[in-house]
């Protein structure tokens, strides 16, 4: 493929409790004074109808996909996700992670771009408030993070300008962070259920906001534990608190997130890769 000049930037996200979407939209309000010209677009990827059909963008697209980061590894749900199909665009892997590390996301998300047929050019890891520990990454991404976004996006922009001067794409690699055998994907042994009946008021949130589709619409049980991916969308709708991990899972997963958050008390800073 000949490199050409962009002209559109697609932002494409998977966020089952919304500290991704907040990167996402961090990146468009960036890219609005970063790439003045460029046509912006968000795509929702988080619920199971959004990933149903497949989206083609052509040479003059750049799409940036953001996932968070679950135990060091892009959300296992995406694993072979084909609903991207890329015909002369660029791609850009976005991890978004909760302060700890973002380990093998990013390099597993630039591979699965590629299988979808994208150039991928660059990348990068943002942070975001931890979904399992509120006050890990809080108030993140910031003003600071969006205009290091700026910058990146500048830098993209030039490096994309050249390689289409060039006339070369081999102007357009990138070496993504990471190599070796991945970390294992994590196990999620109990999903979230309603830990009390009486305080289900049988509202529906939790089935309507799970990505994996697994709640049950009219008893609110999961109907199938092993795809549950532990993002906690489910809890977070939950408007009376009636959903959480049974005990003993849920002290033991506070215990784990009390020591990660002493070990990462000192905010992180976003990185890219060009
Ligand atoms: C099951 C699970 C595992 C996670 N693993 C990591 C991790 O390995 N490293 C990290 O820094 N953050 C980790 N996080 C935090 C998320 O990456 C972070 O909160 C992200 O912003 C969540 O995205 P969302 O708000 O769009 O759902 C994890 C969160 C969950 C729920
Ligand atoms: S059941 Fe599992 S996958 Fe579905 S929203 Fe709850 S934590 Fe996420
Ligand atoms: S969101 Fe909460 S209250 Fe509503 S159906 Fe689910 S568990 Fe019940």
């Amino acid at each position: 493929m000949t490199p050409v000049h962009p002209k559109a930037l697609h932002v494409v996200y998977f966020s089952p409790t919304g500290g991704t979407r907040r990167v996402a939209r961090r990146l468009l309000a960036a890219a609005r004074t970063a790439l003045p010209g460029f046509a912006l677009f968000e795509h929702d990827l988080t619920l199971p109808e959004d990933r149903s059909g497949v989206q083609r963008f052509g040479p003059d697209a750049v799409v940036l996909f953001a996932v968070p980061v679950y135990f060091g590894r892009m959300p296992a749900i995406l694993r072979g996700f084909r609903g991207l199909a890329a015909e002369g665009a660029v791609g850009v892997p976005v991890a978004v992670y909760g302060n700890r590390h973002y380990d093998d996301a990013l390099r597993e998300l630039g591979a699965l771009m590629t299988e979808e047929g994208f150039t991928v050019a660059a990348g990068a890891a943002f942070i975001a408030r931890h979904s399992q520990w509120p006050s890990l990454g809080a108030g993140r991404p910031d003003d600071a993070d969006e205009a290091l976004m700026g910058k990146f996006l500048v830098d993209l922009a030039k490096k994309l300008k050249a390689a289409a001067d060039a006339g070369d794409e081999a102007m357009l690699a990138v070496k993504l962070p990471g190599e070796g055998e991945m970390h294992p994907y994590g196990v999620i042994p109990t999903p979230p259920r309603v830990l009390d009946p009486k305080d289900c008021c049988r509202c529906g949130s939790c089935a309507e906001k799970c990505p994996a589709g697994i709640i049950d619409p009219m008893d609110f049980t999961v109907t199938e534990p092993e795809e549950c991916l532990g993002c906690r969308a489910c809890i977070t709708a939950c408007p009376n608190g009636a959903r959480n991990y049974p005990e003993p899972f849920a002290s033991g997963i506070a215990a784990r997130m009390a020591q990660i958050a002493a070990a990462n008390t000192e905010p992180k800073k976003p990185e890219v890769f060009l």
